[in-house]
């Protein structure tokens, strides 16, 4: 039986009590050639007209399967699988009943071999256990001429504000104790390491930054980072102090309207099956 890490455990509570987080943050911010990063995934699917099935894998509230549902109406046999019940449910609300959830996990899935066009995942990869498992799994349900498309974080916040964020953070975290929570393996943090990964089992890899802009006042900012993995393992008055003194650690850089320049560091990474 299948004992979860204390990443894992982490993610699932985080997201049975906060669904829907990952998309209220992103959705609506632009990269330079797309709507948003979601969009920028949706944009990976092969153009052509017959009907595919795509894997949404960790789909969270299934914000990306509908808006390929919008994009591509009908063609599409949409299939989605996470393990937080609350974001499927949220996922269920706004899915044609025909999209099949799954609630399992990435490393072992009870899809078909070959069965898949498509694999997409926005945002998720990056945080998983035994990152071989999960990508022997998607080359598993892929079909041979089958593609992967994912985006996963490279960074944090970018720009003076990130720096400063990162700067306060890590010493309201050694003051409030807060344990280290090793989530995904570190070949995940550079495009080297990602390209080895990919390497086993998948050609024509290829790998982009696609780097989201956004612009948000403080309060926007705020209610951002507080609903992160980090700040929601702090203590409520640690994470008080986190908000007033990157406050003030920030006050000299908003433009004259009161917003700030940031995005967040964004990789999107394809591939194909290699044959077997
Ligand atoms: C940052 S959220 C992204 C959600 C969604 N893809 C989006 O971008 O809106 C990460 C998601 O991965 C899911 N997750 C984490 N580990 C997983 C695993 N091993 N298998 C399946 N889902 C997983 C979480 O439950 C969560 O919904």
């Amino acid at each position: 039986m299948h004992v979860p890490s204390p990443a894992e455990r982490f993610l699932e509570d985080f997201h049975q009590r906060r669904p829907g987080t990952t998309s209220t943050a992103f959705a609506h911010l632009r990269s330079e050639q797309h709507e948003s990063s979601y969009a920028a995934l949706a944009a990976t699917l092969p153009d052509s007209s017959a009907s595919l099935s795509v894997l949404d894998l960790a789909c969270g509230n299934g914000y990306l399967l509908a808006l390929l549902e919008q994009l591509y109406p009908q063609r599409l046999q949409l299939v989605g699988v996470d393990i937080s019940q609350a974001e499927l449910d949220e996922a269920r609300t706004r899915l044609p009943g025909s999209a099949c959830l799954l609630k399992e996990r990435a490393q072992a899935l009870s899809i078909g071999t070959a069965s898949v066009d498509v694999v997409v995942s926005h945002l998720a990869l990056m945080l998983m256990d035994d990152i071989e498992l999960v990508l022997s799994e998607i080359r598993r349900v892929l079909r041979k001429d089958g593609k992967v498309a994912i985006v996963v974080g490279r960074g944090f916040l970018l720009g003076a504000v990130g720096d400063a964020y990162l700067q306060v953070f890590r010493q309201v975290a050694q003051q409030d104790a807060l344990a280290h929570l090793p989530m995904g393996d570190p070949r995940m943090r550079t495009e080297e390491g990602w390209r080895g990964l990919f390497s086993s089992d998948f050609d024509q890899v290829t790998v982009q930054n696609i780097d989201v802009s956004w612009q948000p006042d403080f309060a926007e900012l705020w209610q951002s980072l507080s609903a992160t993995y980090d700040v929601d393992r702090l203590t409520p008055a640690a994470r008080g102090q986190l908000q007033e003194r990157f406050k003030s650690a920030i006050d000299h850089l908003p433009h004259a309207d009161g917003t700030f320049v940031t995005g967040w560091g964004l990789r999107l990474i394809q591939a194909h099956p290699r044959p077997c």
